[in-house]
């Protein structure tokens, strides 16, 4: 196939890291024979400099032009001075995803077999296997409803409104991502759903189990579903995470949890999340940021970015193969003991690879060198 793959390195560490996806998607086209077109464009503190604008139209209409979007991270010391509307975080992250329509944030937590070890977790837990997806709400909820203060600014208030659309179609992506799942790394077990609200309390977390319960007796009898409270969910998270195939919860409930998950990993350099909306093919970037005090020292770990660029070629691309092998080449490559500084054991750092030679050991299992 044919794409127009947007790459917007961005601030700190995102030009390393997006140079070695950049460099594992060249060979996925090169094996599977495909045609990536890839131009990059300037975003975050590095546009800001170059013309004063974190997000400039140039950037912003390339974006909405392209098939996907991979981006490295914004942000840094330099620019925390800047008005917030300026900031990289907010005019860079938050208007590409409200421009773009983005509504739902896909989060996979995997523990990867030769990374046992760096969760946090007691082995005993770990061994019974971490992979799970997060589907979170991304521009619904409280974090866009409408907020005030009463005129003495004693009482404050945060809205929280969902709609029955809004939690449809975000929830169509957690069904239809479960079964994605199922046949590949969960195979031994049925696609399973586990939607987290707080239908106990709140009149939002009613329509939410009302909707999803409603579209999967529709459209999804062939996935499990499970309802659960939010605060059971917080705790069944790191007491018994091999439970967990796809959470689906909405914007709040999904920013913490998510953030849960990531640590039970127990490695910020692995994580990956896609952001999907009705349009394009979204938006993909690694779940770190910055990372301002590694910068330019070349010993970043990509493979978060890399992993990103699978989850691209799967759910932008339906390219379910490609994906497949990109995460296999992951695998193997850590099987082998490659590491960057950040995952190997306190001992072994004096061994790590750099950020290029962990890219071109992912290029070379994906070329079969
Ligand atoms: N989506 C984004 O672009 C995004 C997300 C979070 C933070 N930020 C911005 O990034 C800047 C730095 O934020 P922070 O320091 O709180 O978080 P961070 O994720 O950049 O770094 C936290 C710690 O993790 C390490 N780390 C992060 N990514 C790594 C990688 N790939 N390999 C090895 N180690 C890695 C860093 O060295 C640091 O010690 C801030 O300006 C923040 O606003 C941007």
């Amino acid at each position: 196939m044919k794409a127009n793959l947007v790459l917007l390195p961005g601030d700190g560490v995102g030009p390393e890291i997006v140079a070695e996806a950049a460099k594992v998607l060249k060979a996925v086209a090169t094996r599977f024979g495909h045609d990536f077109e890839m131009t990059e464009h300037p975003v975050g503190g590095a546009a800001h400099d170059l013309c004063g604008d974190c997000l400039p139209d140039a950037t912003l209409t390339a974006c909405k032009a392209a098939d996907a979007i991979l981006l490295g991270a914004v942000g840094g010391p330099k620019w925390d001075t800047l008005p917030p509307e300026k900031r990289p975080e907010r005019r860079a992250l938050l208007t590409l995803r409200s421009e773009l329509g983005l509504f739902a944030n896909l989060r996979p937590a995997k523990v990867w077999d030769a990374l046992k070890g760096a969760s946090p977790l007691k082995d005993e837990i770990v061994a019974r296997g971490i992979d799970i997806l997060i589907v979170r709400e991304l521009t619904g909820g409280a974090y866009f409803g409408e907020k005030g203060r009463s005129a003495d600014r004693t009482s404050a208030y945060d809205v929280t409104p969902y709609s029955t659309h809004e939690i449809e179609r975000v929830a169509r992506i957690a069904f239809d991502a479960a079964r994605r799942r199922h046949g590949r790394a969960v195979a031994s077990r049925p696609p399973k759903v586990t939607s987290v609200d707080k239908a106990n309390v709140l009149e939002t977390s009613r329509l939410w189990r009302e909707t999803v319960t409603a579209l999967h007796a529709a459209e999804y009898a062939d996935v499990e579903l499970e309802h659960m409270y939010i605060d059971n969910a917080a705790m069944q998270l790191v007491r018994d995470p091999a439970r967990f195939d796809v959470i689906l919860t909405e914007n709040m409930f999904g920013d913490i949890l998510s953030d849960e998950a990531s640590q039970i990993t127990g490695s910020i350099g692995m994580l990956p999340s896609a952001s999907l909306g009705a349009a394009q093919g979204g938006l993909y970037e690694p779940i770190h940021g910055s990372a301002p005090d590694i910068a330019g020292k070349g010993i970043a770990n990509p493979l978060a970015t890399i992993l990103s660029a699978a989850l691209m070629l799967r759910h932008a691309f339906g390219l379910a193969s490609e994906a497949d092998a990109v995460e296999q080449a992951v695998s193997d490559v850590l099987a082998s003991g490659v590491r960057t500084a950040d995952i190997t054991s306190p001992s072994g750092a004096s061994s790590a690879v750099s950020t290029s030679e962990m890219g071109d050991a992912i290029q070379a299992a994906l070329s079969g060198l």
